[in-house]
C-alpha cells in the first residue's frame, strides 16, 4: 500500500523541481559566458554549521555551479556564527571587502545565512549598510537555497527569508561531502538548555531529533559510498530522542549505529554533562566502534558560577562523572570547553576552575573569554571582575591547560596504534596525517594512496599535541 507523502517529502520534491529549472538557467548562462559558473562557500562556526554548508554546497553543485576557493566567484555563500562577538566582527570585515568583486562582476550573487542572520538587529544592519548582499536566510531553511536563488533571479531587491523556528526536518536533499571517508550526520537540531551566556537556543530554535530510521538509512548509504567514520552531531546529543513519538535514548541510537555493517568508527558531539547517562558510559565501554574520545564541556569549575550559567550540575557532579567515565573506559581522552570571565566569576571561582583542570587533566581544552550576547540572561548581569583581571586569568588558564595537555597527550609514545589516514600533512608533503581513536593527530611518512584507510602507526615522538610516527605493516 502506498502511503501519502508527508509535508517534508512534498517540500523536498518542490526543491528538487526548482533545482531542475535552475540547472537549465545556469547552463544557459555558462554557455553565454563561455565558462562554468563558480561558487565559493565560506563557513564560520561549529560542526553543525559545517554540516549545513555541505548541504548548501550539495544544492549549488546540483544546479551546476563549480567549486572555487576564491571569493570572487559567481556565487558566494557565507554561513555565519554568532556564538561570540568576534565571530560577527569577522563577517562584517569580510563583507566590506566583497564590494570590489561585485563591481567587477555585477552578476555576482552574495548570500548570507546561518546563526547570525537569526538576529533581527544583524539583518537590519546588513539591509542598511551592506546593500550589495543579495540573499539572506537563517538556520531553519537551509534546504530552500535553490528557491531563494530562483526568487533572486526573478526579482531585483534583496531576498530575505528568516524563520523564527520550525518543527520540520526536510530529509533527502543533496549534500556535498568534504571527505570521502568520513562524514558528519545530524541527529538533532536546536537546543533547549538556555545556558545563560549562550545565544544558540535563540538562533537554532528548540530541540528536534531526527527519527532513528532516517539516521540509520543515511549512515547506511554513506557507508555504501565509502564512508568509514561518522560524527553524530547535536548541541546536546545526550538528550537525543526524548521528544520523539517513539522515544529512544542516545545510547540506544549508538547501538543501532554500531550495528551498521562496514562502519568502523563512531564519534559524537557535544555531550552536556547533566544528561550523560550510565547507560551511555556502558555502551561506550563495550563498543568496538565508538572512539575513545569524549568532549565534555565544563564551562566553569565553580558551583556558584555553574548555577548562574544554568548548567544544572555542580563541580562535584562533574568530577564524579569524570571519575565514572575514566573507571569504565581507562584509555579515554577527555576534552572540554571553558569560559573565563563569566560576569559573576571572582578570583575564588576561577581557582575552582583551575582545580578541576588539574584534577581531570584534559587532553585539550578550548578556552574562551566570556562574550556578552544581547538577549541572553547573562547580558544584564554585573561584572565581578575587571577586564584586566579576566585577561590575566585567561592567560593563566591557557598555560595550565597547555602544560597538562602536553603531558596527557604524550602518554602513548612508543605504542603502535591504529589511525585513519585523513590527508597529506599541510606542512610537509612527504608526510601523511592520520587521526587516532582518541582524536590526536599523527604525522608519518607515506603515500597519498593510503588516504581514507586505516594504518598501524608506531608513535615515535610526542610533540605536545600531536605525534610523529612510522607505519608498521598491517
Ligand atoms: N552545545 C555545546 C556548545 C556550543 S557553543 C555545549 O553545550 O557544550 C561552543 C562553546 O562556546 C561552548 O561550550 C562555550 O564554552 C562557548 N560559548 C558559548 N557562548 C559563549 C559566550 N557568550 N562567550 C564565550 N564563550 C561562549
Ligand atoms: Fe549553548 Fe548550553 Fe545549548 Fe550548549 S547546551 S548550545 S552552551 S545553551
Ligand atoms: Fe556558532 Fe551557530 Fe554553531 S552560533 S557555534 S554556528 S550553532
Amino acid at each position: 500500500m502506498r502511503t501519502e507523502p508527508n509535508i517534508n517529502e512534498i517540500e523536498a520534491n518542490k526543491q528538487k523541481e526548482i533545482m531542475e529549472r535552475l540547472k537549465i538557467r545556469i547552463a544557459d548562462k555558462s554557455k553565454e559566458l563561455g565558462r562554468p559558473l563558480t561558487y565559493c562557500s565560506v563557513c564560520f562556526g561549529c560542526q553543525m554549521n559545517a554540516k549545513d554548508s555541505e548541504k548548501l554546497e550539495g544544492i549549488l553543485e546540483t544546479i551546476g555551479y563549480v567549486r572555487s576557493e576564491s571569493e570572487d566567484a559567481d556565487f558566494l555563500i557565507m554561513n555565519t556564527c554568532t556564538v561570540r562577538e568576534n565571530a560577527n566582527l569577522r563577517v562584517y570585515g569580510r563583507l566590506g571587502q566583497l564590494k570590489k568583486y561585485k563591481k567587477k562582476n555585477p552578476d555576482m550573487m552574495i548570500a548570507l545565512c546561518g546563526c547570525m542572520m537569526q538576529e533581527s538587529l544583524v539583518v537590519e544592519k546588513i539591509k542598511q549598510s551592506y546593500r550589495h548582499v543579495d540573499i539572506i536566510f537563517g538556520t531553519h531553511n537551509v534546504f530552500k537555497l535553490a528557491e531563494l536563488i530562483e526568487n533572486k533571479l526573478n526579482s531585483k531587491g534583496m531576498v530575505i527569508d528568516i524563520w523564527e523556528g520550525t518543527t520540520e526536518i526536510v530529509e533527502d536533499l543533496p549534500s556535498e561531502r568534504k571527505y570521502d571517508f568520513k562524514c558528519g550526520v545530524n541527529i538533532m537540531f536546536g537546543c533547549n538548555n538556555f545556558c545563560t551566556y549562550c545565544i544558540v537556543p535563540y538562533v537554532r530554535g528548540r530541540e528536534r531529533s531526527r527519527k532513528p530510521e532516517d539516521i540509520i538509512a543515511e549512515i547506511q548509504s554513506l557507508v555504501a559510498d565509502g564512508v568509514v567514520e561518522v560524527m553524530l552531531l547535536g548541541q546536546n546529543v545526550n538528550s537525543y530522542g526524548k521528544n520523539l513519538e517513539n522515544p529512544i535514548s542516545f545510547a540506544q541510537l549508538l547501538e543501532q549505529v554500531e550495528a551498521v555493517e562496514g562502519l568502523q568508527r563512531i564519534r559524537f558531539m557535544t555531550s552536556h554533562p547533566k544528561d550523560l547517562s550510565d547507560e551511555l558510559i556502558a555502551v561506550m565501554a563495550k563498543s568496538k566502534k565508538i572512539c575513545k574520545h569524549l568532549h565534555l564541556p565544563m564551562q566553569s569549575g565553580s558551583t556558584k558560577v555553574l548555577a548562574d550559567m544554568n548548567r544544572r550540575y555542580t563541580k562535584e557532579d562533574y568530577l564524579t562523572l569524570v571519575d565514572k567515565i575514566k573507571t569504565a573506559i581507562p584509555d579515554i581522552s577527555l576534552t572540554t570547553d571553558i569560559i573565563v570571565g563569566f560576569p559573576t566569576e571572582t578570583e575564588e571561582d576561577f581557582n575552582e576552575t583551575l582545580d578541576v583542570v588539574r584534577k581531570v587533566r584534559f587532553d585539550s581544552a578550548f578556552t574562551f573569554i566570556y562574550s556578552k550576547r544581547t538577549g541572553t540572561p547573562a547580558a544584564t548581569m554585573e561584572f565581578a571582575s575587571t577586564e584586566e583581571e579576566i585577561k590575566e586569568r585567561f592567560d593563566r588558564l591557557l598555560k595550565e591547560v597547555q602544560d597538562i595537555a602536553k603531558e596527557t597527550c604524550s602518554k602513548d609514545q612508543g605504542q603502535v596504534l591504529e589511525v585513519l589516514v585523513e590527508g597529506v600533512d599541510e606542512q610537509d608533503a612527504s608526510l601523511l596525517t592520520g587521526r587516532l581513536s582518541n582524536n590526536i593527530l599523527v604525522h608519518f611518512p607515506g603515500d597519498e594512496s593510503l588516504i581514507g584507510t586505516f594504518q598501524n602507526v608506531r608513535l615515535i615522538e610526542a610533540k605536545g599535541f600531536y605525534y610523529l610516527g612510522e607505519r608498521v605493516d598491517n
